[in-house]
């Protein structure tokens, strides 16, 4: 049995190991940096084969700044629009999709008029306990925001699971998902009727400053890793598209990139480390090479000398009504 953190999100990667020049010892995109021997800041469970990947509070933590600012406001009226037109409601319950420390909660709750329940689901206790503790408090009109957590697969979710749902919401969450899960997540909104805002999903385009020829082939492994085992990475959006569409849902899609500068040097730095990584990981062949690539890439981050975009894009389902969403 391994004491272990995570393999990565959707931001970076699944995988284990990463090419790393600071001598530190990197989980490919999860979060925070473990040195041999030493313990992680908060000791998560022993990890056996049959475990399912963690992500680490602190990997959360680092992105959300990027992640609030990344959100696409675009898709925000449409959906208020449906929300103010649901009939015969007195409050909104939202359930919130792997909703790790409940980032998502944080950052539309106070933008969302009227009083919400937030259902907060996750396979993670640990996470959920994070959620729960800091979670929003009041909406846009200073509504009461209350909410209860779930501890389960959203993978396997019913529609029963979803009945009386305002809005089912996600957070990176899409690209760690298999078309089949898309479909089960699709079929559950649209048995329920209610609309789905499903967030910063990765579309596999990087851009940094002082284009390296390095930088496309990194791109192509790490997109490459994000497929492993069936898992869609940088297609989620278009599957979730076409699954959605399936059910008669009108879908809208909007970029929200991360935009890393000076100001995010942290995650920066551990984005790297986990991009790099997870595409050494799928190429080994890139190792010695990457391993260069990283250190000039690292040493410009530490001196606010790089910028980076990092593609991801925002979906939102509006489903038939089925007059059954409160
Ligand atoms: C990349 S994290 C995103 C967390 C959060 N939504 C955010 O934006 O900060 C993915 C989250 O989804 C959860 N997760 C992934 N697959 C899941 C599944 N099949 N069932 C339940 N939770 C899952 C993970 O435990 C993790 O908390």
């Amino acid at each position: 049995m391994v004491e272990s953190l995570v393999p990565g999100d959707g931001s970076a990667s699944h995988g284990g190991t990463a090419a790393d020049t600071s001598g530190d010892a990197v989980i490919a995109g999860a979060g925070p940096v473990v040195r041999a021997g030493e313990r992680p800041t908060v000791r998560l469970r022993d990890v056996g084969p049959e475990d399912q990947p963690r992500y680490a509070p602190e990997w959360l933590e680092l992105r959300e700044p990027a992640d609030a600012a990344a959100r696409s406001m675009e898709l925000l009226d449409p959906l208020r629009i449906r929300l103010a037109n649901l009939p015969g409601r007195s409050g909104f319950a939202i359930h919130d999709l792997g909703c790790g420390t409940g980032s998502m909660g944080r950052w539309l709750a106070p933008r969302l008029d009227g009083a919400q329940h937030w259902i907060l689901h996750d396979r993670d206790p640990y996470l959920l306990h994070f959620a729960a503790v800091a979670s929003p408090r009041a909406a846009a009109d200073g509504s009461r925001v209350t909410v209860e957590t779930r501890r389960g697969d959203v993978a396997r979710l019913t529609p029963d699971a979803l009945l009386g749902a305002s809005l089912v919401t996600a957070s990176a969450l899409l690209d760690v998902l298999t078309r089949e899960e898309i479909e089960t997540l699709a079929a559950a909104c649209a048995g329920a009727g209610c609309p789905a805002l499903l967030t910063l999903s990765v579309a596999g385009r990087v851009e940094l400053s002082s284009p390296d020829p390095l930088d496309d082939e990194i791109a192509a492994a790490f997109n490459d890793h994000q497929r492993r085992d069936g898992l869609l990475g940088p297609d989620a959006v278009s599957v979730a598209c076409e699954a959605f569409g399936a059910h008669g849902a009108t879908v809208k899609v909007h970029p929200s990139p991360w935009r890393l500068g000076p100001e995010n040097v942290g995650l920066t730095a551990q984005w790297l480390r986990g991009w790099v990584g997870a595409a050494v990981e799928e190429r080994p062949e890139l190792a010695e090479r990457a391993e260069a690539y990283l250190a000039a890439r690292l040493a410009a981050c530490a001196a606010g000398d790089l910028q980076v975009t990092v593609h991801h894009s925002d979906l939102l389902a509006l489903a038939r009504p089925t007059g059954t969403a409160r």
